[in-house]
């Protein structure tokens, strides 16, 4: 596509000022105003809307079949370069929409003068942007199936290895590793769930709703979102064009989806911590450094990390763009795509690189179990014998045990190395029996509560998430 300066942008040729303006653009004007470097993203489902609406035009007798052929044989010829990347683009035609009608018209003549027939461009990138988003949709959801199948996979490996479970990041319990993996498959699930509602909700179709009012021509709303793939046309002409809750729907959906990754980034980060040494990064996945050649430096989940503070940044942007925006359509809404397209990058690099960091991630079981032993995490197992075995109130064994974990504390030794006659000391109460349950193995295995620790409780969970999330066994 040849280079048109400003002034010829203004002249009888150009699709949109051809009639009404002498003038072309300032050249700043008709930078700010392009947003073809943003909105190309959209090229594929703006053929797709325009394929439908050509359909649909022949089929209600609005234009001729030999006319509506040729769009649609013209149409073929545009996806085909867009496809193969050579449609050139121009500021001067300001937005995807304008670049495909143009080029249209180079293929196939004056025919193209008439797809824009009953249609705005404010109800075409409401529908092109719905398809992307839903398209969007369609494409993470299968990368975060794929990060809860690997999840699953390691949980049901790892449904016996002890690690030290943890609130306010100080050892808290014995649990197994794959009690926490299997907490990420449940989080991923409900951002799954998110995902499928917005879909759902956003599924409504705006073309025919044109610049705000509707139009005089006799359309078939009903067929061009049939065939669109969309459940319904959507009710209200001007709510059509103006809508934008589905852009705030994705990207809110995004920003939460992303702090789930933060959190599952920032256990790896702490994990591959030396101090911790619970698992081993790939190579792949792994980083150095310029000065310290002993570094292995977990720089993808920390980025991870970083891109979910961008998330909910594109969430304000999407929402600050809307607010007290006058019906219908205003040109603020050109920029809702900008922190969309960022936010799915984001989303599903994150998704991407979480999956592959686990995929091929080393477990070090031994200093996991070690760490299970550190920090009194038999503490509660001790207490909870104590109201088994010798029918104490919780309340009371709470505070014996408050008094043998200080006394171990002192004597710099772990609740199983204590002398039995210095626990009875504290509390005659106690027995031999005790020690059984203060090994680290068997606390795990005594939490079998449903959705608990032990072993069995993760298989079953294992089991159950393959299930309700529909997953692949190989993650
Ligand atoms: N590029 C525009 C956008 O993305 C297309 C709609 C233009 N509509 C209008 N009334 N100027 O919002």
């Amino acid at each position: 596509m040849s280079k048109k300066t400003s002034q010829e942008s203004g002249g009888a040729k150009h699709p949109v000022r051809g009639g009404r303006f002498a003038r072309g653009l300032a050249p700043l004007m008709e930078r700010m105003n392009a947003s073809i470097h943003v909105d190309k993203r959209l090229a594929e489902q703006d053929i797709r809307a325009s394929f439908a609406h050509v359909a649909m035009l022949v089929a209600t007798g609005i234009i001729s079949k030999a006319c509506g052929a040729n769009i649609e044989r013209g149409l073929k010829r545009v996806a085909q370069e867009i496809a193969d990347n050579t449609l050139a683009y121009d500021e001067a035609l300001e937005d995807i929409h304008m670049h495909i009608e143009a080029r249209l018209h180079h293929h196939i003549g004056d025919d193209a003068l008439s797809l824009h027939t009953a249609r705005s461009r404010n109800d075409q990138v409401a529908t092109d942007f719905r398809l992307w988003c839903r398209d969007a949709y369609d494409q993470i959801d299968k990368a975060m199936a794929r990060l809860q199948a690997c999840l699953c996979r390691h949980a049901e490996t790892h449904a016996e290895t002890l690690m030290p479970g943890y609130t306010h990041l100080q050892n808290a319990q014995v649990i197994t590793l794959g009690h926490h993996f299997m907490a990420y498959v449940f989080m991923v699930g409900r951002d799954r769930s998110r995902v499928a509602d917005a879909r759902r909700r956003l599924n409504e179709c705006p073309l025919g709703a044109c610049a705000l009012a509707g139009t005089s021509f006799a359309i078939d709303r009903a067929m061009t979102a049939q065939a669109l793939g969309f459940a319904k046309p959507m009710d209200n002409a001007m709510d059509a064009v103006s809508d934008r809750d589905f852009v705030v729907d994705f990207l809110s959906t995004a920003a939460l989806a992303g702090v789930h990754l933060s959190r599952l980034a920032e256990d790896m980060i702490l994990w591959s911590n030396p101090s911790f040494g619970f698992i081993r990064l790939d190579e792949r996945w792994s980083t150095g450094s310029s000065i310290m050649p002993q570094k292995r430096n977990p720089d993808a989940a920390e980025l991870v990390r970083a891109e979910s503070g961008a998330l909910a940044g594109h969430l304000i942007d999407g929402l600050m763009v809307l607010k007290a925006l006058p019906l219908a359509y205003s040109k603020d809404m050109q920029r809702d795509k900008q922190p969309t397209f960022s936010a799915y990058d984001s989303w599903m690099q994150g998704t991407q690189a979480l999956t592959g960091m686990l995929d091929t991630l080393h477990v070090e079981q031994e200093a996991m179990g070690r760490a299970a032993r550190l920090g009194y995490t038999n503490a509660t197992d001790a207490a909870d014998w104590l109201v088994h075995n010798k029918k104490m109130p919780f309340r009371k064994a709470h505070h014996v045990v408050g008094a043998l974990v200080a006394h171990a504390e002192k004597e710099g030794v772990t609740l199983d190395e204590l002398p039995l006659a210095t626990m009875q000391a504290l509390c005659p109460d106690i027995d031999e029996g005790i020690l059984a349950v203060l090994a680290p193995e068997k606390a795990v295995r005594a939490r079998n509560s449903l959705g608990g620790t032990s072993p069995e409780q993760v298989r079953l969970a294992v089991k159950r998430a393959r299930q309700m999330f529909n997953l692949e066994e190989q993650g």
